[in-house]
């Protein structure tokens, strides 16, 4: 068996959660590989909504494993939230979720430097969510970093000693004001250690492998989206990870000869939270109307998302980093009552146009639209794609056409009920 993929290619958001929730039934395995709790996959059945952060989101379903990846950092105070939240549901993650030995821990002064680091940037800042994720990834790079494996060593105190150390210097360096009640915190973050302890620490590399070699299926979640990849996202406003396949096999442990499928998760227009570039963005009432209809406010932080236009040169450029084998279309139920919808299909730079992403995507991008009418129905009343109005299906057929690869199933709206899948 492959390893299959499923990832976003936009700036996240795309509706990850929801479309893992509906295939984990296809597989036996669901692994997060990247991203920590910047992270926000919704998924929704029987009327009520979940948000998970770092848990992959197949766990709802208590007969598949669960596995965070050693590409992931982890809070375990969130974990240890989400793990409470569960419970009280009445599931047992202890049964169907491992984690990884090598996945590395967010400190609470990870997110502390987080916060200096963005205030220094003022008007430049990145729009972080302020979860330690960069100043986290950076200790991984520089080998300064704290894994689960670390946590039952017995130099466990004195390794933390050193990071706690290095990281208070630098913060009253910067003259930042460290919080008063810090014992309170840090209590807080040992005690939640214990709760990772309650879990299988796995060696996930051998663990995946095993699977794949016993003809089992596991599917790799990604977080966040491919606009926001540390190398090929509108850097320097990106998050600190590799979110693209490529990122599956290093936050897993797999080779790329053993992936199979590469599951793109499409939103049928662009939204983006924080900072930095959004060709497409719409700034005017139908921007509004997108993000009111699509109810685009944070799953993490509750801000406001900016809304825009579908960008097919930011799509395809996706496509290929990614080896897309086949997409998922979200929220197109979004406009069901829009009169004219549009799409990108070319930037304008000065005189030029082009279909290419720029490496310098903040330059003055004019976007090139293609105007489609819209289809007037409510999608989400729809069980097969033959029903879908003609309109829409003329709407699918251009993207599909202009990316070169065919969207399998459309989700037509939050609930795990509502989903068209092609034949
Ligand atoms: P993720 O980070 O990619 O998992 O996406 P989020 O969960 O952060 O954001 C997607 C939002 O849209 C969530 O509130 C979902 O419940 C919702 N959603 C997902 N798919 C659809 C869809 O097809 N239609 C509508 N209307 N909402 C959807
Ligand atoms: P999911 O998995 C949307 C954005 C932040 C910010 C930038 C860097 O739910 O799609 P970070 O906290 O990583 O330092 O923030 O990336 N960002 C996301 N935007 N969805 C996400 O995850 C995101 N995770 C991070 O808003 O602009
Ligand atoms: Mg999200």
């Amino acid at each position: 068996m492959k390893l299959d993929i499923l990832l976003g290619l936009q700036w996240g958001d795309e509706g990850k959660g929801k479309v893992v929730d509906v295939l984990t039934p296809h597989y036996d395995v669901i692994a997060r590989f990247q991203g920590g709790p910047n992270a926000g996959h919704s998924l929704e059945f029987n009327g009520i909504k979940h948000v998970l952060h770092i848990i992959p989101s197949g766990i709802f379903h208590p007969d598949k494993i669960n596995i965070i990846g050693n590409g992931v950092v982890i809070d375990p105070v969130t974990f240890k939230k989400e793990i409470e939240a569960l419970e009280k549901m009445g599931l047992h993650p202890t049964e169907n979720l491992f984690i990884s030995k090598k996945a590395h821990l967010i400190l609470p002064t990870h997110k502390w430097i987080d916060a200096m680091l963005e205030a220094q940037k003022g008007e430049e800042k990145i729009g972080s969510t302020l979860k330690g994720i960069g100043p986290t990834y950076t200790d991984k790079i520089a080998r300064n970093g704290f894994r689960v494996c670390n946590i039952t060593a017995p130099d466990f105190l004195d390794k933390f000693a050193v990071i706690f150390k290095q990281h208070t210097d630098l913060l009253i360096k910067n003259a930042y004001q460290l919080q008063d009640d810090m014992t309170t915190v840090f209590t807080e973050w040992f005690d939640a250690l214990q709760t990772i302890l309650r879990f299988k620490l796995i060696d996930n590399e051998y663990e995946i492998n095993d699977y794949l070699k016993a003809g089992k299926k596991v599917l790799a979640e990604g977080a966040q989206g491919t606009l926001l990849d540390i190398d090929f996202g509108s850097y320097p406003f990106v998050t600190s990870s590799t979110t693209v396949a490529a990122g599956a096999c290093t936050g897993l442990g797999v080779a790329p000869n053993q992936t199979g499928r590469v599951i793109g998760i499409v939103k049928a227009y662009c939204t983006r939270v924080g900072s930095g570039p959004f060709p497409t963005e719409l700034l005017d009432e139908t921007g509004e109307l997108l993000r009111t209809q699509g109810h685009e406010f944070g799953s993490t932080t509750g801000r406001a998302r900016r809304c825009g236009w579908l960008d097919l040169v930011a799509l395809k450029y996706a496509i290929m980093i990614n080896g897309v084998t086949e997409m998922v279309l979200t929220k197109a139920d979004v406009m069901d009552n829009f009169e004219t919808i549009k799409i990108c299909t070319e930037y304008q730079i000065g005189k030029e146009t082009t279909d290419r992403f720029p490496a310098e995507i903040d330059t003055e991008i004019t976007p090139v639209y293609k105007e489609f009418k819209g289809w007037k129905e409510n999608l989400s009343l729809e069980k097969y794609y033959e029903n879908l109005p003609q309109a829409f299906k003329e709407y699918v057929a251009f993207i599909e056409k202009e990316t070169g690869v065919a969207i399998r199933m459309i989700s037509t709206g939050p609930d795990r009920s509502q989903t068209i899948i092609r034949a």
